[in-house]
């Protein structure tokens, strides 16, 4: 069985990990899809109130796309009352993300947790969009031993590069313009480092000074643990080049590998 964890409001980049689902169980193995807006890992002052809830849609996208089952638990179904473990990845959870969003990963070790538990999938497949998120949950499968191959999908992207994310709907279309530079700026360091470019500062300013706004983050970190760099990037170490900045009220991610090949945004 492969679970596809979701918060609903689904877009082509959720349905791109339900058919890689479907690829690795095949006709005959079960696809399920979770859709919980978990309230744990939204802080408190996070758009956990207004994130896009549209169930009966999604139900019926998920159909389309071939899924045997959603599951929609309530948020009393997850967290009953009495409920008081958390799941914590300290380490990967520090950096990037988890500067700004101090309770974010626990809230989604945890929930993840939960999933795995009620459903037990032999596969869960995670976007690679949100990078620290994905390498987090290899990490929590791996250190648990828990029996679920924890699978990366590549980042679907729109036209001009803007990785999907149910949150590009809260952008006016003047940001929107402004958003398509997010990718702009990452393809200018995938074309420096295949210049020969190692230097992590070069590499990171390269970005910042392409974005339109002072980005929260724009950080290289080892591609597995997320580990410091140091200064010089070394052979045979991938790492990946991740960015978060707000365009107006609506906070954007992307990132990619260097070091590795990144199909949404090398030159075909
Ligand atoms: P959500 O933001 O709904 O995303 C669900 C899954 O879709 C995640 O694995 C995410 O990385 C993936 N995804 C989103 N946009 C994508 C894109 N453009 N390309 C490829 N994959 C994409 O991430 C969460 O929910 C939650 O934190 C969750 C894991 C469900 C725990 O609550």
């Amino acid at each position: 069985m492969a679970l596809v964890p979701t918060m609903g409001a689904l877009h082509r980049g959720h349905l791109t990990l339900m058919n890689e689902a479907r690829r690795r169980v095949g006709p005959e193995g079960l696809v399920v899809v979770s859709i919980f807006v978990n309230p744990t890992q939204f802080g408190p002052t996070e758009d956990f109130a207004r994130y896009p809830r549209e169930l009966d849609a999604d139900v019926a996208r998920c159909a389309t796309a071939g899924v045997d089952r959603v599951f929609a638990p309530a948020a009393d179904a997850m967290y009953p009352s009495g409920d008081q473990t958390r799941v914590r990845v300290p380490t990967i959870a520090a950096p990037l993300c988890g500067v700004s969003r101090p309770v974010h990963f626990e809230g989604v070790a945890t929930v993840v947790t939960k999933l795995f538990a009620l459903t037990g999938p032999c596969v869960a497949l995670f976007g690679r969009k949100d990078y620290q998120q994905f390498r987090l949950l290899a990490r929590l499968a791996r250190d648990l031993f828990l029996p679920v191959d924890v699978v990366g999908v590549p980042t679907v992207r729109e036209d001009d590069g803007l990785a999907l994310s149910s949150r590009n709907r809260y952008l006016a279309a003047d940001e929107r313009v402004l958003a398509a530079s997010i990718p702009t700026a990452l393809r200018a360091a995938r074309a420096a480092y295949a210049r020969g470019e190692r230097d992590v500062g070069t590499l990171e300013d390269l970005v910042r000074g392409r974005l339109p706004v002072v980005p929260e983050y724009a950080s290289l970190r080892g591609a597995d643990d997320l580990v410091d760099v140091g200064a010089q990037l070394l052979p045979n170490s991938p790492a990946v080049l991740a960015v978060a900045l707000r365009i107006g009220a609506t906070r954007l991610i992307d990132n990619t590998v260097l070091g590795e090949p990144d199909p949404g945004l090398d030159p075909s």
